[in-house]
């Protein structure tokens, strides 16, 4: 059994996708022991307590630097013993020294069909604008392994999802979510648990 941390940084809806799949069986391949949220008001804390996981919130402003902000993390990674690190709408870009730490053991998903849409500033509803501002008929949502290149790693899995007229990026949000994010990112953590 893999032991999974997941970083978050607001709402958490793809945590509670993948909390929802640990109890389906989905994921059976390894157990979510850990959420870390650099944000003390991320609603994806609540969810963490509600389904009885340990949660940690760490703060980069209170820390001082980027450095001091990833040691801090690193602790805990290595304190809960974790094997497979998701980020689950984790809204900060870890640094090189960071990953190069865990190669092939960080997910994150990202909505939009990589490599459109994606890198550095392109995050959140961002994504789902800039889709609809370039006229794409299909957009999705990609799992990949995180490397120093920010949604430059290798893909695990991606799911397309048609944009539809009339679509606001709060519209496309919700979909690519219901149609991609939350089947491909629970199915790409139990394919990497079950790999290792
Ligand atoms: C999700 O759509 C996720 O793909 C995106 O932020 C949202 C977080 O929602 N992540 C990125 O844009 C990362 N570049 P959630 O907190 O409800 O899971």
């Amino acid at each position: 059994m893999r032991r999974i941390a997941v970083l978050v940084s607001g709402g958490g809806t793809n945590l509670q996708a993948l909390i929802d799949a640990q109890k389906s069986g989905i994921i059976h391949s390894g157990e979510i022991v850990l959420v870390i949220a650099n944000n003390a008001d991320a609603y994806a804390l609540t969810r963490a307590a509600d389904a009885g996981i340990a949660s940690e919130v760490v703060l980069k402003k209170q820390l001082g630097s980027q450095a001091a902000f990833e040691e801090k993390i690193k602790e805990l990674l290595k304190q809960y013993a974790i094997d497979v690190i998701v980020l689950a709408g984790f809204m900060s870009i870890l640094s090189e020294s960071f990953t190069s730490c865990y190669p092939k053991r960080i997910l994150n998903v990202h909505p939009s069909l990589i490599p459109s849409f994606c890198g550095e500033g392109f995050y959140g509803l961002r994504v789902h604008q800039a889709a609809l501002d370039y006229g794409v008929k299909v957009t999705g949502a990609t799992v990949h392994f995180v490397n120093e290149i920010p949604d430059g790693g290798e893909i695990i899995l991606q799911k397309a999802v048609e944009i539809q007229p009339g679509d606001t990026p709060e519209i496309l949000q919700k979909r690519v979510m219901e149609q991609a994010e939350w089947k491909i990112l629970p199915a790409a953590v139990e394919q990497v648990c079950s790999a290792m």
